[in-house]
């Protein structure tokens, strides 16, 4: 049983007339002091209520608590303070850990439904971008996290692979375009007739009518628009898993924007049939005015279909495919305006399930206070990137570690952990500033120092031969905030779950190392006394726990480092 719950029921019980368990459950605290005990509850809320002094109030529920988790409760002020029970509380959290192993914190709230999560999904013909690497590894480990409450993910790459800009794009490589070029270097030559097409059609606006000509082709499956744009898309792909391969991430679906193309005919039909389509300006919208939204936009003047009409078609697709009980958008939070028009269309159309869609939205990658930008055929290679942090990390371990074995491998971890830790330490909402000195140092608030800290556990276990047990626990005040922690990873992943943000498990892991380092630093693990067992139980439980915590954000666990 989960301490906080059972304190906030016990809590409750006293104060029903007054607060509800939610509310009890948001009052309770961890005070930063463990002088002011593990637990901590307000009383001033209360006080108001009840018209009396937070003081009293405080000192009648001191004397009502009672559990055998809980070893001492003080009344200071209109506090209450709580101290656990030490030698229970580690001999629970330490036996259930090396019991359960990796499946520590796991849960069944998902009951196995599905959660569909669309992420990553770059465009064809275009660099791999910094936002698309923000919404890979956000979207990545938001998979690992519902998995872990016991839900089935679906792991989607809406690849953006159809739009006005491929007819643009194929007319130019039948203008201009070298086959030898494109195969040797695909998304630096695209990406060059792109830019390049446009600089002509400002003199010439004729080329705009022949690119939308070929996408119409293309629209129609005209054979030589959809070979080219075949090629294309491959060579894109090719590209993009190399990127996925370095950062161990795998998708159920690659159905893009053009999976669609035959699907949406039926969707409008849908749309006109529950009346919900509206002329304006010869275009086709569905009006949100209701709401003071700008409407959707369905159906161009010139009968093409839009972004708008593909998510849509593709969201109903998901439900009838999946039944999904949940679909995330891992999408950067400018888009947030488009996601909101397409929930609400969708509960227009009556689909109830549309309550259960959710944007995730995040913030910029920035260097130098600036927004990365691809534009301009200014490209940011992100696989280069990558290969850059990991010739960094392999650098450090020389310096660190020179005799280590599998050097190459466990550089490879450190490099794209560190910039995938990197990425999810900070709420998703804030900007990040991209700096690979930073992110790969060994100490502060790194992925390296949380896997250095599992690797440092495992060469203390490596030294003693034995099967780590429990015995009487931990109970002395070094261990305890070690303790403290791993017992809350449960409450921790719940967290994150429910607020789809990786970042609170990444600074859990950064807490928990700091709390272990110094535990190593004060008290000799290894010293042969009765609670030798007991501590490296400690040590062994706290390695399981940083090593899940790193899967879950999508980071590997070297042993050595
Ligand atoms: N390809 C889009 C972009 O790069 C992102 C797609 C996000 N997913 C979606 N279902 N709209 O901006």
């Amino acid at each position: 049983m989960d301490i906080k719950q059972s304190l906030t029921t016990v809590i409750h019980e006293h104060v029903s007339e007054h607060l509800t368990l939610k509310e009890v459950a948001k009052l309770i605290e961890k005070p930063k002091s463990e002088n002011h005990g593990d637990y901590s509850f307000p009383c001033f809320i209360l006080a108001k209520k009840m018209r009396q002094s937070p003081q009293g109030i405080a000192s009648d529920i001191t004397k009502k608590i009672e559990d055998p988790l809980i070893e001492q409760v003080e009344a200071v002020g209109p506090y209450v303070n709580i101290f656990l029970d030490k030698s229970v509380v580690s001999t629970n959290v330490l036996k259930t850990i090396l019991k359960e192993g990796s499946n520590y914190g796991q849960s069944q709230i998902g009951q196995g439904e599905k959660i569909v999560l669309d992420f990553s999904s770059p465009n064809i013909a275009k660099p791999f971008s910094m936002g698309h690497l923000r919404s890979t590894v956000i979207g990545q480990s938001l998979a690992n996290i519902v998995e872990k409450v016991g839900f089935q993910s679906v792991k989607i790459n809406y690849l953006g692979d159809w739009g006005t800009q491929f007819g643009k794009l194929i007319y130019a490589y039948k203008l201009w375009g070298d086959e030898n070029k494109v195969r040797q270097n695909p998304i630096k030559e695209l990406l060059e007739l792109y830019v390049k097409f446009h600089k002509e059609a400002e003199a010439n606006p004729q080329l705009e009518d022949e690119g939308r000509n070929w996408f119409k082709k293309l629209e129609d499956g005209d054979e030589e628009a959809h070979q080219l744009w075949d090629w294309f898309r491959d060579e894109s792909l090719k590209e993009f898993k190399k990127i996925y391969d370095l950062l161990g991430v795998d998708f159920d679906s690659y159905n893009g924007e053009a999976f669609y193309n035959d699907k949406m005919a039926n969707t409008i039909n849908q749309l006109k049939e529950r009346e919900l389509l509206v002329e304006s300006d010869g275009a086709e919208v569905v009006s949100l005015d209701e709401f003071d939204l700008p409407p959707s936009l369905i159906k161009k003047r010139d009968g093409a279909t839009l972004y708008a009409t593909r998510d849509l078609t593709a969201a109903i697709y998901r439900q009838n495919q999946y039944q999904f009980k949940q679909a995330i958008y891992v999408v950067g939070h400018e888009q947030s305006l488009h996601f909101k028009q397409l929930f609400l269309v969708l509960q227009k159309m009556g689909f109830t399930w549309a309550q259960n869609m959710h944007h995730v939205p995040f913030g910029f990658i920035l260097k130098d206070g600036k927004k990365m930008s691809t534009r301009k055929g200014k490209v940011v290679l992100l696989d280069q990137v990558i290969q850059e942090a990991i010739e960094l990390a392999k650098e450090n371990i020389d310096d660190k570690n020179p005799s280590l074995e599998n050097k190459e491998k466990v550089a490879e971890m450190v490099g794209v952990g560190a910039i995938i830790f990197h990425d999810l330490k900070n709420d998703r909402l804030n900007n990040v500033e991209f700096s690979l000195e930073d992110m790969l140092r060994f100490e502060g608030h790194t992925g390296p120092y949380v896997q250095y800290t599992h690797a440092r556990a495992q060469s203390i276990l490596s030294k003693y031969a034995a099967e780590p047990k429990v015995n009487d626990g931990v109970n002395d005040d070094e261990s305890w905030p070690v303790v403290k922690r791993l017992h809350q990873f449960p409450e921790v992943i719940l967290k994150s779950y429910i607020e789809y943000e990786p970042s609170v498990i990444a600074k859990y892991l950064i807490d928990l190392s700091q709390a272990f380092n110094k535990y190593y630093g004060k008290v000799k693990i290894l010293h042969d006394d009765r609670q030798l067992d007991d501590r490296l139980a400690l040590v062994e439980s706290t390695g399981i726990v940083i090593k899940d915590g790193l899967r879950l954000l999508g980071i590997s666990a070297p042993e050595n480092m």
